[in-house]
């Protein structure tokens, strides 16, 4: 499968279905992927480390979660799976993803928790306890800023953002960026080139 264009609203690639599996926290997980969709071979290594070295939340967590580029929905089932009290918003322009990672949600018994929406669909007055993100590298830095400007500030107050970049597509950079915009930014992990960014709340709130 190819990745061709996965970034885009509607991906024209011929859809080629396939399943992946992969475990995270002793849990299993069979997900449907397809052509068109980004990382449809396997597991992203970037979202797999996120999974591992981020703090995942627990029964105890409460409120709205982001999945920030949710793809075919791994980051947003795991989440959903572990917190059971808590909604995930996942949220991707491509279209394809979004039927993907509902059937996904759908297929676990996890539908009425996981809300998949195209960005513009997420309800103006929800804030997130918790942003989750593998987010887009392809679509070049000042795309990727602009994301990050329109959706962290949506962290309610105390919340967290869990972000994985791989360090040869900007990790570093963006670490500092997200720093001079006056984010408190922590590296929680680096592993196999991909650090774990660990966002709170700005120093002046
Ligand atoms: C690196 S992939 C991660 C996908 C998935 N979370 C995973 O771990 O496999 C980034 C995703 O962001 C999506 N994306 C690109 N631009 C976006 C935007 N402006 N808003 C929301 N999602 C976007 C892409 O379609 C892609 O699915």
């Amino acid at each position: 499968m190819t990745a061709d264009h996965y970034f885009t609203a509607d991906p024209d690639a011929p859809l080629r279905r396939g399943e992946i599996e992969f475990t995270v926290a002793g849990r299993d997980y069979r997900l449907a992927v397809a052509s068109g969709v980004f990382s449809a071979g396997r597991l992203d290594p970037g979202t797999a480390v996120l999974l591992r070295k981020a703090g995942l939340p627990d029964g105890r967590a409460e409120g709205a979660f982001l999945d920030l580029g949710c793809g075919y929905g791994p980051i947003a089932c795991v989440l959903a799976s572990e917190a059971p009290q808590v909604t995930v918003y996942a949220v991707d322009v491509n279209s394809r993803a979004r039927d993907l990672a509902a059937e996904n949600a759908e297929r676990l018994g996890l539908g009425e928790r996981v809300l998949v929406r195209a960005p513009d669909e997420v309800p103006a007055d929800v804030t997130f306890a918790e942003i989750w993100s593998n987010p887009p590298t392809h679509v070049g830095k000042a795309e990727l800023h602009a994301l990050l400007e329109r959706w962290l500030p949506r962290l309610a107050p105390g919340g967290t953002a869990w972000l994985v970049i791989n360090r040869n597509l900007g990790g570093d950079s963006l670490h500092t960026w997200l720093v001079g915009l006056g984010w408190t930014v922590e590296r929680m992990a680096s592993q196999k080139g991909f650090r774990v960014l660990r966002v709170s709340g700005k120093s002046a709130d």
